[in-house]
């Protein structure tokens, strides 16, 4: 990665013991004040446009055995600087970022204790962020028992919220105010007891907004050798207090000084495409350290997948009855006949994926193990090294490369971190010797050894090791069910994609959960979402199969510009794209790295409407989506160059077209537009449009 710094500016000074003192955002409308309450406990507030809108909030931990980290503190000193430098991704939504910011750093010491602690606070246009740092002190090993830091809301507000949990963020976002967060169960009040959150804990990303029109977003970045927080919600003063997972015995996180925690992160403004665009979480995060970059590269993939989801083929080989990994001969086993991942349908795969310009084919089930695997907790099932005997490794690859694509690994790792660390150095080779260049990682079920879970500091060293480890073996990794992103892709571009909340593999979704995943989720990095869902009515693939997936086609089109990601899955069964190629050919058409976007209308949990220019051409593409309301929508071209005329390509739905009741319905139609032009379209109830504009 290459930085370009377009100027520095770097102001410091020492100033002594100080009651209160605060920082600014560069545009002044963003107001941070520190100071030490009578106890000696560190606090801050912020204001925006000179109105609170984080109250006073404490700051600090419990430490086990160790006092002095929570109150008694002093200001030792403080430092200011500025910064205004900019950055070029690998990849990314716009092909420059501008890190601009105040930044005030406090030293603190507890003299009794004799323990020293500074917080490093950076004020930008967009929000705020703040992390501690624990310098080199007498003591070196610290146990963290609780992080101490709040968020206090200027009053009761309106939240996207899922709820607190250690294994997952696959829920559906509920929106409530902060005084009704305990009224909803959402099936996780049966958690509560086993994890000491309050019945009020949520996850971050966590999307708020005041009756006055601000919009707030709070988050971490830079998620490195800690646990994750979450929230845990005092709904009578309005105040979060960070909730950290816990490891297996219960601290939250052991470190050794010197030592800096994640950033904790409030994107903060009145226009809600402002959060959509906001970097601050990017920002945050270290640059690349990724020095050769040139090997990672956007991908657009298909998969022998969405036909195991929908139940019409399966992931495992043979019957499971009474199955015994252990003592099992694959090779003279009988199969079932429904093997998705046999080299003929792989093939037939791989012919269509090269045939409409895709860059890879996603196979899973292609691994022995999976008879023995769902629900059964086992701690040894993969080796993720040995094919089925109708899969054969070396052919497959050799057939993709000749047709110009590659093949993308999976590693179910059964959220067997042990196992996956005992093959995972044999199974990154693998990968090099038959040429794969990304995986697909997953973690699904209860973490193994017993008593781990998905987000504590243990499992996110996990995550981090495999990224770095993939990197030194130019493979791009794609995490499912692991801890949400915090924005270190920045650091690892080579973290091509994660899942880490509910995606298209959840077929019955509420239609505005696409309205609210770029306001939560995605803040902290692209999210391996597999848009594109053709036919929506299952039941013709497996028998028992009711479900049926809650939007238009032109909702799914839209997807691919509305949610976005460097990693883009056509997600549907190349029969279903061969039926309606008129419309498949948005999918072919839309790139998936990009020099500029402009969020151009939004609402949480409602609609997004954001235009994207292709990093390599001159060529735009816009989406748009809608929740269950049908929305008219006039989108004025004035983004596009002056004096230039454009073919534009609109994907809309059709007249009575509605997630439910008509999903497929579509209308596709072309004509010449200009920057001077306004298009109005109509999104259908569960809906949206796409339009491709290329210049003549
Ligand atoms: C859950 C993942 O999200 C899904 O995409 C995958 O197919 C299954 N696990 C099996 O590993
Ligand atoms: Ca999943």
């Amino acid at each position: 990665m290459r930085s370009v710094i377009t100027s520095i500016c770097i102001v410091l000074c020492s100033i002594l013991q100080i009651a209160a003192q605060s920082v600014s955002s560069p545009d002044g409308q963003i107001q941070l004040s520190f100071s030490i309450t009578d106890l000696g406990q560190p606090q801050y507030s912020v204001l925006y446009k000179s109105n609170p809108i984080i109250k006073e909030s404490k700051l600090g931990f419990r430490v086990k055995n160790k006092k002095g980290f929570d109150n008694g503190m002093t200001i030792v000193s403080s430092d200011v600087k500025s910064n205004d430098t900019t950055w070029i991704p690998v990849w990314g939504e716009n092909d420059s970022i501008r890190d601009n910011y105040n930044e005030m750093l406090i030293h603190l010491k507890n003299k009794e204790a004799n323990t020293l602690i500074n917080i490093r606070f950076r004020v930008y246009n967009d929000g705020v962020g703040f992390r501690y740092e624990f310098p080199v002190q007498k003591a070196k090993k610290l146990i963290i028992a609780d992080e101490l830091s709040e968020f206090a809301m200027s009053g009761d507000m309106t939240a996207w919220w899922i709820p607190g949990d250690y294994d997952t963020q696959e829920y559906e976002y509920t929106k409530s105010r902060l005084s009704e967060i305990r009224m909803f169960d959402n099936g996780h009040m049966q958690n509560v007891a086993q994890t000491g959150f309050s019945s009020t804990g949520v996850q971050t990303s966590l999307m708020l907004k005041t009756d006055d029109g601000i919009y707030l977003n709070i988050h971490e970045a830079a998620l490195v050798d800690f646990p994750a927080m979450h929230l845990n919600l005092d709904d009578t003063n309005f105040v979060f207090k960070s909730w950290l997972t816990p490891n297996i015995n219960n601290d939250k996180a052991e470190i050794v000084t010197p030592f800096s925690t994640p950033w904790r992160a409030i994107m903060i403004s009145d226009k809600a495409t402002d959060i959509l665009s906001s970097n601050l979480i990017l920002n945050l995060n270290d640059p690349c350290k990724i020095i050769d970059t040139s090997w990672i590269k956007p991908i657009k993939y298909m998969g022998v997948w969405w036909e195991m989801i929908t139940g019409k083929s399966t992931w495992s080989y043979c019957d499971a009855e009474n199955f015994d990994l252990a003592t099992f001969d694959y090779a003279n086993a009988i199969p079932h006949g429904r093997h998705g991942a046999n080299n003929e349908n792989v093939k037939h795969y791989i012919d269509f994926a090269s045939e409409n310009g895709f860059d890879q084919l996603l196979i899973e089930g292609w691994n022995i193990g999976w008879e023995d695997w769902f629900g059964k907790e086992k701690e040894f099932v993969f080796d993720f090294i040995t094919p089925y005997p109708d899969f054969d490794i070396k052919a497959l690859n050799d057939y993709a490369h000749s047709k110009g694509i590659r093949l993308m690994m999976h590693h179910e790792t059964s959220a067997s971190l042990r196992n996956y660390e005992r093959w995972i150095d044999r199974a990154y080779d693998l990968m090099n010797e038959y040429g794969y260049t990304s995986v697909k990682s997953g973690y699904v079920g209860k973490f193994q050894p017993r008593g781990e879970n998905h987000y504590n500091q243990n499992s996110v060293n996990h995550y981090l090791s495999c990224i770095t480890k993939a990197a030194e073996k130019k493979i791009m990794v794609n995490g499912h069910e692991a801890v949400r992103p915090t924005g270190l892709c920045r650091t690892y571009p080579n973290l091509i994609g994660n899942e880490s909340a509910m995606g298209t593999e959840y077929q019955n979704m509420k239609p505005g959960h696409v309205a609210i995943l770029p306001f939560t989720r995605l803040k902290g990095g692209p999210m391996d979402f597999t848009p594109g869902i053709f036919r929506m009515d299952f039941s013709s693939f497996a028998p028992g199969n009711t479900e049926h997936k809650r939007a238009t086609i032109a909702n799914q089109l839209a997807l691919y510009v509305t949610m976005y990601s460097p990693l883009q899955m056509a997600a549907d069964m190349p029969e279903h794209y061969s039926e309606k190629s008129d419309a498949f050919q948005f999918i072919k058409d839309v790139p998936v790295d990009w020099s500029r976007s402009i969020y151009l209308d939004a609402e949480p949990g409602e609609y997004i409407v954001v235009a994207r220019k292709d990093k390599n051409n001159a060529n735009w593409y816009v989406g748009g989506v809608t929740d269950s309301n049908a929305r008219y929508y006039e989108l004025n071209c004035d983004f596009l160059d002056e004096d230039s005329l454009y073919e534009a390509t609109l994907y809309m739905d059709g007249i009575t077209a509605h997630y439910d009741k008509n999903p497929e319905s579509y209308i596709i139609t072309s004509f010449e537009i200009s920057n001077l032009d306004i298009i109005p379209v109509r999104m259908a109830p569960g809906g949206g449009f796409a339009v491709s504009i290329k210049k003549k």
